[in-house]
Formats: structure tokens, sequence, C-alpha cells
């Protein structure tokens, strides 16, 4: 409990007959000036309640929470001002740190329950793309927030290993393709048949007909289709797996779109018996007009499932077997209408866990303001990003700390932790053009920046070499306590990410963290043998823990030296 929580709970024991905890809470403000006091509750809103001036109803709850062990406490004007006291704020705040360690932060939203993480969900015979990072950094970061929040996360890999591309990669492969070239370079000769195939059936468009035949007997089962497809997915998934290994990510399933195969036609026949899909140009449809949206396509004219079809059979599956209580799609913003359908074609079916459905989208991202895409070709290989990204950090830890231990493996915390950090810190549904360079630097607004702070606490607890379990907490200077404060506020920042399926609030957060703590470092004398000097331990070890922690919400590591 901290002194927040403290202030609450007093003043919604005055208060109980007007506002309760969550709204008492919702209006507290803290004070951008700390001159004004580190909390301050406006009395604006129980005046209309209480029909009285606010000025008087703020003089009346400061006379009778009147201050305290923990706070200062005083009416100006409207408001009722909290100035905590320093001494005893820090102390408590700084034990609940030591003793809660990783657990420091979590709150109980999930109260155990199921949360569904689709995200991640390459597609095969493609490569993966700036995209396909985003939704993996992104999905991973909330799934490390919902274990935080007492949600138990389940990630899913939905791979795209399904559709009418795999009849055009077929007919491409089968007419110019040589299989120890694609087991060679899996992904880039797939994608070379692909682009031919392109090319190709732009002068000879019965190829386009042969694809789709091919695709139908795949999905009719055909056993030489499905091996190469089978193959193609293998291959596929091991490049993908280089990938998952350097971000560090783990998934609990892999079921994509082609283990739902045989699991669309009951969702069809149910769609039929409930009356809910029409015949149009010889297509299957469910009719959205009613939710202001596209029809859903569930079958084309020849038959061919479509994408919805696919996901309104996995979302069944998943509600099934896993009961969940919030099933997330980290899918980029342009599929958000292929969402609100499918959200929609589950409520109409009347599935009340529809509701529970929710489409987390992402912005774009360029590079050097150009659009990326697969399909002419023209692509950047997020592996060769990534070992970008640790070649530039290594270069800076030589031209640094030319002899530090284990020089590879920082360089790769560093160069990976840089690019997931700079994916995380801006809100999701921005796009933004990215610059290695920029990116990689220690110092700015970066993910080596602020593991460069834990680092330097780290040194300061080796070089001070103490024991600061126990501690009198005396300090008094503004650079603390702002550390303070800003550390009492992780838990409610958490919440905050959480709520909002937004991994950047606690990217912002651990970014101010290491500014305050950099600040504190520039001006604070430390390591000074003075008898304040287990307390400012204290307090760089309780800094180090939670930025710690907040870099691992975001799956980025922390190493102790760089
Ligand atoms: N494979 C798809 C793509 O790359 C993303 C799949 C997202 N998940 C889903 N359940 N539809 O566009």
């Amino acid at each position: 409990m901290n002194n927040k929580d403290t202030f609450i709970t007093d003043l919604a024991v005055i208060l109980k007959e007007h506002l309760t905890e969550e709204q008492i809470e919702s209006v507290i403000e803290i004070p951008k000036d700390s001159s004004m006091g580190d909390l301050a509750f406006p009395a604006f809103q129980l005046a209309k309640v209480m029909r009285k001036a606010p000025h008087l109803i703020a003089n009346d709850i400061a006379a009778s929470l009147s201050s305290n062990h923990y706070a200062q406490i005083e009416a100006v004007g409207p408001y009722v001002n909290v100035k905590l006291i320093r001494s005893e704020a820090s102390t408590q705040i700084i034990k609940h740190i030591f003793e809660a360690q990783n657990h420091y932060g979590e709150n109980n939203l999930g109260q155990d329950g199921n949360m569904i993480i689709d995200m991640s969900s390459p597609n095969i015979a493609k490569p993966m793309s700036m995209g396909h990072l985003r939704s993996t950094v992104i999905g991973n970061a909330i799934a490390n927030l919902a274990s935080k929040s007492h949600y138990n996360p389940i990630k899913i890999n939905y791979l795209g290993d399904w559709g009418t591309q795999f009849g055009k990669l077929i007919v491409a492969y089968q007419l110019w393709g040589d299989p120890k070239v694609v087991e060679q370079n899996p992904v880039t000769e797939l994608v070379r048949l692909y682009v031919h195939f392109h090319e190709v059936a732009i002068e000879q468009p019965e190829l386009e007909e042969q694809a789709r035949q091919v695709f139908l007997r795949l999905e009719q089962g055909d056993e030489e289709l499905l091996s190469l497809w089978k193959w193609f997915r293998e291959e596929s998934l091991k490049e993908f797996q280089r990938i998952y290994e350097l971000l560090d990510v783990s998934f609990d399933s892999y079921n994509g779109e082609a283990f739902f195969n045989d699991k669309m036609d009951p969702v069809i026949e149910e769609l039929n018996e409930k009356g809910l899909t029409e015949e149009s140009e010889g297509a299957t449809i469910v009719d959205l007009d009613e939710y202001d949206l596209p029809p859903a396509l569930i079958k084309k004219s020849d038959g061919a499932t479509l994408y919805v079809t696919r996901d309104l059979a996995a979302a069944k599956y998943r509600y099934e077997k896993y009961d969940f209580d919030k099933a997330i799609y980290v899918v980029g913003n342009e599929q958000r209408v292929h969402f609100q359908q499918l959200k929609a074609v589950l409520g109409k079916m009347g599935y009340d866990w529809a509701q529970d459905i929710i489409h987390v989208p992402f912005g774009l991202i360029t590079k050097d303001g150009k659009k990326l895409s697969t399909r002419k070709g023209d692509v950047v290989l997020l592996e060769d990003v990534l070992n970008e990204a640790i070649e530039l950090a290594l270069e800076q830890i030589e031209a640094k700390n030319p002899d530090l231990k284990d020089k590879e493996q920082v360089a790769r915390q560093v160069g990976v932790g840089a690019v997931i950090f700079h994916d995380l810190k801006n809100e999701r549904i921005n796009s933004f053009d990215f610059n290695l360079d920029e990116i990689v630097r220690f110092e700015g607004e970066t993910g080596p920046y602020v593991q460069y702070s834990y680092a330097r606490a780290m040194r300061v607890l080796r070089l001070a070499d103490m024991d600061v379990t126990s501690f009198d907490y005396q300090l008094q200077d503004d650079y603390s306590w702002e550390i303070i404060k800003k550390l009492s506020q992780y838990g409610s920042t958490i919440e905050r990410a959480m709520r909002e399926y937004e991994p950047s609030v606690i990217a912002k957060y651990v970014l101010q963290l290491s500014q305050l703590f950099n600040k504190f470092y520039a001006n604070v004398r430390i390591l000074e043998k003075d008898d304040q000097l287990p307390a400012r331990l204290a307090l760089v070890k309780a800094t180090s823990i939670v930025i710690k922690d907040a870099l691992a919400l975001l799956g980025v590591h922390a190493p102790h030296e760089m």
C-alpha cells in the first residue's frame, strides 16, 4: 500500500456517502509543480453532489483529515493538497520494493482468468516483415503485462499457412523450382518463385486458374500437394524460429490457419442453420448491414474458404479449449474491418463472448519513408535489421568499454533491445519511420539509454559493496524525492498499460525513471561515506529493481555491465 492509496482510503472513509474509492482515485491529481504538494484532490465534483462551495468542502476535508504520520494536509482554495512527509513516504516505498522484488507493481485485473494473445502470425513462404515484428513484440509485452496483472496469458502464433497463395506457390515450384535451392535458402527462394509467378501470370493469365485448381485440390487433401505444403511450412518455420530466438519470444501454440481446415464446415453449417448466410453472385456471405460493415465473405463461388471463415473457426475453437476471459488480436490497423466483421458475425451467432474479442491494432513501419512490401520482392529482412543493430551495439561497446566480458552477448541484448524498445516507445497506433543509427544510440530516448542507466546503478552497488537491507531513510533532497515518487507510481502505470493494451506507457515510464536516476547520479555524491550512504544505496537498489522489471515487461534484457 503506498501513500496515495492511504490518502484515497482516508478520503473514502470521510466521503463514503458521496464518492466511491474509484471516483476519488479518478480525480486525484499529481501537481506538475512539487511546491504545490505531491497529491491534490479537487472538490468540484463533490460541490455538485453536496450543493456546497468547493473551497468550503476542501476546508472541511482538510480539517477532518488533519496532518498525520505520512502527510501534511491543507486546503488551498477548492483543492485539498497533500504534502507527503518525505522520510516516512520514502522508507515505506523502498521497503515495499525490497519485499516484493519482481512482484512489485502487480495488480489483480485478471483474477487468474485466461487471456489469449494472437500475435506475430507471419505468413509461410514469405519473409517476416517489420509488421510481424511489431505484432511479436507488442504481443509479448502484453503477455508480460498480463502475467503481472494475474491473467494467465496464452500466446498463439496463428501462422498464415493456408490460402490461395499456396496454389500459386505450388504451381510455381512445380514449373521452376529446385528442392536443393529451397533447402539452402527457403524463404528467399519461395519468395522468388512467388514473385516470378506473378510476373509470368501477366502474360499467361491461365496460370491463375491453374493455381486456383491446385489450391482446391490441396483443401480437399491431395497427398502429394499436402506434402509439398508441409515441407514449405517446416522450412519457413525454421527461419522464423531464428528470429524468435534473437527476440527471445516463445509461443504456447503454433496452430495456424491450416489447423482449422477441417473445422470450417461445422461453422458454415451452423451459420446456415441459424439462417445467417445468403448467396451473392454464387458466393456465401453474412450480411452485416446493420453494423454498417461490408458483408463477411464466407465461401467463394468456387467453394474455397476465406480468411474470416478460418478466423471464425479459430475463435470458436479457442473459446471451447481455453474458456478465455479476453481474446486479444495484435494485428495491424489495416485489418480493422476484418476484426469488426469477425466480432459482428460471432455476435449474430449468439455468442456473448464476442464482446471479449479485442483487436489491438498498430501502425505501419516505414524505412526511410518507404512502405515495405513483399509482393515486388522489395523487402527489408527482419533478421538483417536485427543483426545490423547488434553490430552497431558492438561498435559502441568497443568504443566505450573495450574490456567488457561477454561483449557479444551484451551486444546482442543491447542491439535487439534497442529495436524492441523503439518499437514499443511510441503509442502503438502511430506509424513510424526507423533509422537504426538513432535507435541504437546510448543517449536520447532509447532502449540502450535505459539499459545503460541500469548498468550504472549496478556499478554503484558493486563499488559500494555494502548490504542495504536495513536503513533509516532521511534523504530530503529533491533528486531522490522525484525518484521515490516515480517508483511509487509503478503499479498504477502497469494497470493503465494493461487496461489500454499499451506497452508504450511502460516504455515512457522507464525512460522517465532513468532520466530522474541520471539526474540524481549527476548531482548527488552517492558513495560519500556519511551516515546517509545506506539510504542512498537503498534508493539506487530500489531503482535498479524497477528499471529491470519494467524492461523485462517490454521483453528487453538488462545487462549488468555494458
Ligand atoms: N497472417 C496474417 C497476416 O500476416 C495475420 C494473422 C492475424 N491473426 C488472425 N487471427 N487473423 O496478415
